[in-house]
């Protein structure tokens, strides 16, 4: 995982990721679905760069296609200024299901896999390198258990442990805590930026939450319902779990809310909260 200062965010910096006007669709033999509509941002090196909408709003897709199983109708994604026409070492997706772990290998094991099946490591290097990881992930001691005897929140530990020691020029998350029971919910965020705050890796990171694109993101990219376009971009630097209860956090979760909801109260005010909400398909009218 290559380092990258504390202040790479600054506009000088040469975006590591472009995504260039991506519409994606899905054809099957009737009928063609547009999943996102000319949708562009850049990652910078050491960004936590949020994807945030609704459901169906083509996140997952985007990720896909960023990761390289799926290539764009419209436009184009440039790593490192270089087209990504298919699946590489180099971007490594964390998903939300919690049996992304082989069930016969032990945790050491599957962390060890990529690096070996990819020839990136022979065997003595790639279990230190395994070994190095889990224990940045807390769970040197299970190195020889079996993900059946792991809860949800160590299994996406293990995933996590497991993509990183492919050191990848940037990380693909798919709401990987959105299974998890509120508590380890917010114990994985606090982990991950941790965890970043150590590494300094960069992320792209999906999720339909607001509260969990606020902390986790230094940038929120907000997407309208399906086919998902680009209806805002945020700066949400500063905030963390340590900002959580602030007022300018409330402030910047509830403005996000009303893009997203402009016809409902904000969270806590009568209005069910924002998470599990679904737009209406009215188009959203308000200024970026
Ligand atoms: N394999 C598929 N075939 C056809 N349509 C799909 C497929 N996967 C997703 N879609 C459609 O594409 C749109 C975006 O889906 P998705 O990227 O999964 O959204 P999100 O991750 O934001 O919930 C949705 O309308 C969904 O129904
Ligand atoms: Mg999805």
């Amino acid at each position: 995982m290559r380092s990258v200062p504390a202040s790479a965010a600054a506009v000088t910096t040469a975006p590591l990721l472009q995504v260039d006007g991506v519409s994606l669709e899905y054809r099957t033999a009737r009928s063609v679905v547009r999943a996102t509509h000319r949708v562009g941002f850049d990652v910078l090196p050491g960004d936590r760069f949020v994807l945030l909408g609704p459901s169906g709003c083509g996140k997952s897709t985007l990720l896909k296609a960023v990761a390289g199983f799926l290539t764009p109708r419209d436009g184009e994604i440039r790593l490192e200024g270089k087209p990504v026409h298919g699946p590489g070492p180099d971007r490594i997706v964390v998903f939300q299901e919690f049996d992304q772990l082989p069930p016969w290998k032990t945790v050491k094991q599957n962390v060890m896999f990529p690096l070996l099946a990819s020839r990136t490591l022979g065997r003595r290097e790639a279990a230190e390198r395994a070994l190095h990881y889990l224990d940045k992930v807390g769970l040197a001691a299970f190195a020889d258990a079996y993900p059946h005897t792991l809860s949800g929140g160590m299994k996406q530990r293990v995933a996590i442990a497991r993509a990183l020691a492919m050191q990848p020029k940037i990380l693909l998350m798919d709401e990987p805590f959105a299974a998890l029971d509120a508590l380890t919910r917010r114990r994985m965020q606090e982990e991950l930026l941790a965890l970043w705050e150590e590494v300094r890796f960069t992320l792209l990171f999906v999720t339909h939450s607001i509260e969990e694109a606020v902390v986790i993101g230094n940038r929120v990219l907000l997407l309208s319902p399906h086919p998902g376009r680009v209806r805002a971009e945020l700066d949400t630097a500063g905030f963390g779990l340590a900002g959580l209860g602030s007022s300018r956090f409330q402030a910047t979760v509830q403005r996000i809310h009303h893009l997203l909801f402009p016809d409902s109260p904000p969270p806590g005010q009568g209005g069910e909260g924002a998470e599990g909400r679904t737009l209406s398909p009215t188009d959203l009218r308000f200024a970026i």
